[in-house]
């Protein structure tokens, strides 16, 4: 009886700590503070983008090359539209799978940081 109440807490606190590290472990590899658009937007875009949304690849007229131009997509919802798979919006990126949750927080964070050209 003892023992196995022993077994019991041990169970839990292991299951605390794992539960405490995966948490912290997410936290830090998602950055959502302060987010630069030079650091964290453009790698994104330059990664999954860029290749299709050009000065020299104006697939569906859209440019996602420099502040200016993404700023106009980020200020009509149809950045954070397309890449969240928003009803209204056509799914993006095109013929590759959903950017990562992380990713597309990061953009959000932008967003709602008022798409700074930081
Ligand atoms: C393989 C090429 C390709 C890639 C990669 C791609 N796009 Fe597109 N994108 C297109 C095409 C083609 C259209 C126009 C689709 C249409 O009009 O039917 C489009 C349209 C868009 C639009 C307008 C959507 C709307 O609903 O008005 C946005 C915004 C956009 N893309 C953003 C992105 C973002 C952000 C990425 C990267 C995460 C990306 N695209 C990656 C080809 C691509």
């Amino acid at each position: 009886m003892l023992k196995s109440f022993g077994v019991l807490c041990l169970m839990i606190l292991f299951t605390g700590c794992s539960y405490d590290s995966v948490e912290e472990l997410s936290g830090a590899a998602c950055k959502v503070e302060n987010v630069s658009f030079a650091q964290d937007i453009v790698p994104i875009l330059n990664n999954n983008c860029i290749a299709c949304h050009s000065a020299f690849a104006l697939q569906g007229d859209v440019n996602l090359e420099g502040h200016s131009e993404v700023l106009k997509y980020a200020l009509n919802g149809s950045l954070l539209g397309s890449i969240s798979y928003e009803s209204g919006y056509i799914a993006m990126p095109s013929g590759a799978s959903k950017l990562s949750d992380c990713n597309i927080s990061q953009i959000a964070a932008w967003i709602k940081a008022g798409s700074p050209n930081n």
